[in-house]
């Protein structure tokens, strides 16, 4: 039929995109996806954290994160849906495994790792993004999350007895 003209010029475009090493739409909806679930249970997991926070430092750099990762929630579900996706409900496992960690010290670690989890995952997602609207917000998460991992490990470095948190 005469509409089978049509669709390959899209096809084909994206299809130049993945020849020169940019991942598929699918590859990327997924990959904001599990970001937007990762985020969503850092957010949980620093607004439970507050309540058992071992100083009020402690408390407001959980207080901080919470509302930085709201804010990369809300990214994430305004790119995904500027892409034609639709953004996940789901929370991600990582919120479980941290709040069973009764210790709040050795639970900022644990978080920590689930940051810098979060920027490796950023740096190879980044690398395979052509869109310049979208990699201009993950380069903004991505140093946020520096700025908060580093905070915390300092906050670690002086409260010990875990190890610095940062990977
Ligand atoms: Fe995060």
């Amino acid at each position: 039929m005469s509409g089978d003209r049509a669709s390959p010029v899209c096809y084909g475009a994206e299809a130049d995109d993945v020849y020169m090493g940019y991942a598929p739409r699918d590859e990327i909806m997924a990959a904001l996806n599990e970001l937007l679930e990762a985020e969503r249970a850092g957010a949980r997991v620093a607004l439970g954290s507050v309540g058992d926070a071992v100083s009020a430092d402690h408390a407001a750099m959980m207080r901080t994160v919470r509302a930085d990762e709201a804010r990369w929630c809300a990214m994430l579900s305004r790119q995904i849906r500027r892409l034609g996706g639709t953004p996940s409900r789901k929370c991600g496992a990582f919120r479980g495994k941290a709040m069973a960690i009764a210790d709040p010290i050795e639970r900022l670690a644990f978080l920590n790792r689930g940051q810098a989890w979060v920027v490796r995952r950023l740096a190879e997602l980044m690398r395979r993004v052509r869109d310049d609207a979208l990699h201009a917000d993950l380069r903004d998460m991505l140093e946020s999350h520096k700025v908060n991992i580093d905070s915390a490990a300092t906050f670690l470095d002086a409260n010990g007895p875990s190890p610095n948190g940062a990977v």
